[in-house]
């Protein structure tokens, strides 16, 4: 069955290849395209094969994705997935004072940017009892992670709020799916100078997501590899934690 799918941070990495798959799976699914870069929309709009509406977009700024949402739901009706993967990742140190910023940036983006994203389309889906929302989350949300503790902490928030609104709207059958991948081949990752275990290519990582969403999957870490450590990391003791985690190798500031 063709399926409607609104996809935020379509312009690059992950979420691009997601579009791209979802385009080689049905040429008759349509995809909602949103970023802020233009130019990287409008070409993947021209290479997928299936229909596809490409739409510039701030997910920080509500009555920006707002707008989005309304230009999409006037063209295409109800979206039956909306995946907010739109996301940003910088470290951050509490010490540095231009880091304030960023802090806050990597919050609206990364936390209050789903929420944006998912707001103008949930009361539709409640009265409809039907619709998929879906968030790209991380590993990095499991623990603490130094040097990147806004990055980590959004996520972590995120997981936490997903939870939430997955038993909140149980009832009105509403699927939620959280996706938390470890590492995956991206702009994002390309700027990490330290070993990332696991790494997976975006085509890989995008497949994956898509067959999670199709399996109304609630929450996922991926690859198993990152399962399996995530369960551990989140078990640990706080001593051994700090022992392990302390000589982490931190992410670069200044990356968004
Ligand atoms: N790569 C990894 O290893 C990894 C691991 C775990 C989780 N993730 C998560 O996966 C998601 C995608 O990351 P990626 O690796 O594909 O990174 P990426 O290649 O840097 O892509 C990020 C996407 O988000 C969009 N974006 C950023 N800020 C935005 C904003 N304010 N409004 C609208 N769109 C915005 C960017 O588009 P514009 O610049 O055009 O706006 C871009 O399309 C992120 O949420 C990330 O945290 C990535």
């Amino acid at each position: 069955m063709p399926l409607k799918i609104f996809i935020t941070g379509a312009s690059s990495g992950i979420g691009a290849e997601i579009a791209r798959q979802y385009s080689l799976l049905n040429r008759d699914n349509v995809i909602g395209l949103i970023g802020r870069n233009k130019t990287k929309l409008s070409k993947l709009h021209k290479q997928l094969g299936c229909k596809s509406l490409p739409i510039v977009a701030d997910v920080s700024d509500f009555n920006s994705i707002e707008t989005a949402a309304q230009i999409f739901l006037s063209e295409y009706g109800l979206p039956d997935i909306v995946i907010a993967n739109a996301g940003v990742s910088s470290g951050s140190l509490l010490q540095n004072k231009d880091d304030i910023e960023v802090i806050e940036k990597i919050f609206k983006i990364n936390f209050h940017g789903v929420v944006n994203t998912f707001h103008p389309f949930v009361s539709s889906f409640m009265k409809q009892k039907s619709g998929h929302l879906v968030a790209i989350a991380s590993v990095a949300g499991i623990r603490g992670l130094p040097g990147a503790g806004a990055y980590s902490a959004s996520k972590a928030a995120l997981i936490n709020y997903m939870e939430s609104i997955r038993v909140e709207l149980l009832k009105n059958n509403v699927k939620v799916t959280t996706i938390s991948p470890g590492y995956i081949k991206s702009p994002m990752t390309d700027v990490n100078s330290y070993y990332m275990p696991f790494i997976l290519d975006t085509d890989m990582a995008a497949k994956k997501i898509i067959k999670f969403i199709s399996k109304n999957k609630r929450h996922v870490i991926f690859p198993w590899q990152m399962a399996l450590l995530g369960r551990i990391m989140h078990i640990l003791p706080n001593i051994v934690w700090d022992f392990l985690a302390k000589n982490a190798p931190h992410k670069k500031r200044n990356t968004m």
